[in-house]
């Protein structure tokens, strides 16, 4: 855990973080800074080995005992500031120094940043940005070969925002945790991430606050909710399927709740209709769904969020074991809906069936679904790309892209309509799991879901966008990234 604080000087810091525009000067703090070091920091932007652009790192050593190194970082230019941005440069800066095995750091804020943002979203980001850095997925590797991480992080040149800017904080290191136990939940190996596991680790939300109620229903209430399609995929494993619950009701009574319904499989074979072996790579991740609903009420109970929210996550293994379901069985639905198998590998849209059926007995004000659906998606959208947006809701689709903007993460719409929903028609049963034709992939998955809902819905298809398989990024590091989650915090806002 790191521990934040704000200072009016950077004394007695292992090193100083000093984000720069590439088209403006030196804020008033760092032009003091610059004098005190006897022009140094002018020095290195004057020479040009520093520019400021987006992301360039430059590290000065002084001679101060108090403050012997400087890391110059790069913002870009000023009009393409943006959340992402900001968490992006802060994250950089923490990858830097922590490579560099530094635990007692201080970040100076620029004036712009603030002036942008207001003090508080300012200091939420920035807190966000380095939480998200320094989680690292190494707990399998030797001791000595595993991350050292910083200790303690002080923000300083804040002035007369300094208060507004440390509530921020405490926002920063909320969300952030909701973020990493996302991550966590899905880089375990799926020898260990089973539907028990998964619903293990939702219990804990229970304990954690005592606002959050979690149930969890085993494989016989499963079968007693007539939950068809759950069950089929659950059949291949021997690891059992559960239905997880979790209700955080801490809005008005009034108020209807926003249902968040998350893919939980913890491995997905394909089943029967088995994948080929390098298709079979990263599908750990087929519950970041589930874990994103559950990264997210972790983080707005632990924000005290004044609202009404359920989630719901179908958890199962989809595996070929002996009785496994098969291409051409026909799973009922807990709604009673009939469904033709035409690939086991198309599982989630399975789960997901039973759970938007499930969530009508909550009357919904609406119900969002997070689901890594599709194959699909990702060629439509890129590997690290945007998440696929679909919703026939005007005012939930305006408020999904305004807070995933909003919180720096990337959400793209893309279409539903009739003729998605031709597509899924079954002969022999009320829908098929697969569609007739091989284009329009996400957008057919989609259609399915829309077939067992009849409340305000949106589906969030996170196939491309909820990890970064074999290598992180500049500001991240390898493994699930936690997508969903900042935006989710900023839609239940
Ligand atoms: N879990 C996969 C989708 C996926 C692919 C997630 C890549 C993350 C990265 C899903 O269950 C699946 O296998 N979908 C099939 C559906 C097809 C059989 C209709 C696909 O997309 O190929
Ligand atoms: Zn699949
Ligand atoms: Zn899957």
């Amino acid at each position: 855990m790191i521990s934040y604080a704000t200072a009016a000087e950077p004394k007695k810091l292992e090193a100083l973080v000093v984000p720069v525009f590439q088209d403006k000067g030196f804020d008033p703090f760092v032009k003091a800074l610059d004098k005190a070091h006897g022009g140094i920091l002018s020095r290195v932007k004057e020479m040009k080995d520093f520019e400021g652009k987006k992301l360039q790192t430059s590290l000065l050593y002084t001679e101060d005992k108090d403050l012997p190194r400087i890391l110059f970082i790069g913002m870009g230019n000023a009009k393409e500031l943006s959340v992402a941005r900001l968490n992006q440069v802060m994250g950089r800066a923490t990858l830097y120094l922590e490579a560099k095995k530094l635990t007692n750091v201080g970040f100076a804020v620029p004036a712009a940043v603030v002036k942008k943002f207001g003090a508080k979203q300012a200091g939420r980001e920035c807190v966000v940005g380095i939480e998200i850095a320094d989680y690292a997925y190494d707990e399998h590797k030797r001791k000595e070969d595993r991350v050292t991480h910083l200790k303690s992080c002080a923000f300083v040149g804040l002035g007369k925002q300094t208060r507004a800017f440390a509530a921020g904080m405490d926002e920063g290191q909320k969300i952030g945790a909701g973020v990493n136990w996302t991550r966590m939940l899905g880089n375990v190996p799926p020898s260990h991430m089973s539907p028990a596991y998964l619903a293990k680790e939702a219990e804990k939300l229970g304990k954690e606050n005592k606002k959050v109620k979690v149930t969890v229903m085993n494989k016989a209430e499963i079968t007693k909710h007539k939950m068809g399609c759950l069950l089929g995929v659950g059949r291949g494993s021997k690891n059992e399927p559960k239905f997880v619950i979790v209700e955080y009701m801490n809005g008005k009574k009034s108020e209807k709740p926003t249902v968040l319904v998350g893919k939980g499989i913890t491995f997905d074979s394909g089943g029967l209709s088995i994948k080929p072996a390098s298709y079979m790579v990263d599908m750990k991740y087929d519950m970041l769904g589930a874990a994103t609903v559950l990264g997210t009420i972790k983080a707005i109970a632990a924000l005290g969020m004044k609202k009404n929210v359920i989630g719901l996550v179908p958890t199962a293994e989809n595996m070929p074991g002996h009785d496994a379901f098969r291409p051409d069985d026909i799973l009922t639905n807990m709604s009673g809906k009939t469904v033709e198998i035409g690939n086991t590998d198309a599982e989630g849209r399975l789960i997901l069936s039973d759970a938007l059926a499930y969530a009508k007995r909550f009357e919904p004000k609406e119900v969002i679904d997070f689901a890594t659906l599709t194959g699909a998606c990702v060629v439509a959208l890129g590997d690290g790309g945007p998440a696929g947006l679909f919703t026939p809701v005007e005012r939930m689709a305006k408020g999904l892209l305004k807070s995933a903007e909003a919180s720096g993460e990337w959400l793209w719409r893309l279409p539903l309509g009739e003729m998605y929903g031709e597509m899924m028609k079954s002969q022999v049963a009320d829908i098929a799991n697969m569609s007739q034709s091989r284009y329009a992939g996400a957008s057919t998955a989609a259609a399915f879901l829309q077939f067992f809902t009849d409340y305000p819905w949106a589906h969030v298809d996170i196939a491309g966008s909820s990890f970064n398989s074999k290598k992180g990024k500049p500001w991240m590091r390898v493994g699930a990234n936690g997508y969903g989650v900042q935006m989710m915090v900023e839609y239940l806002r």
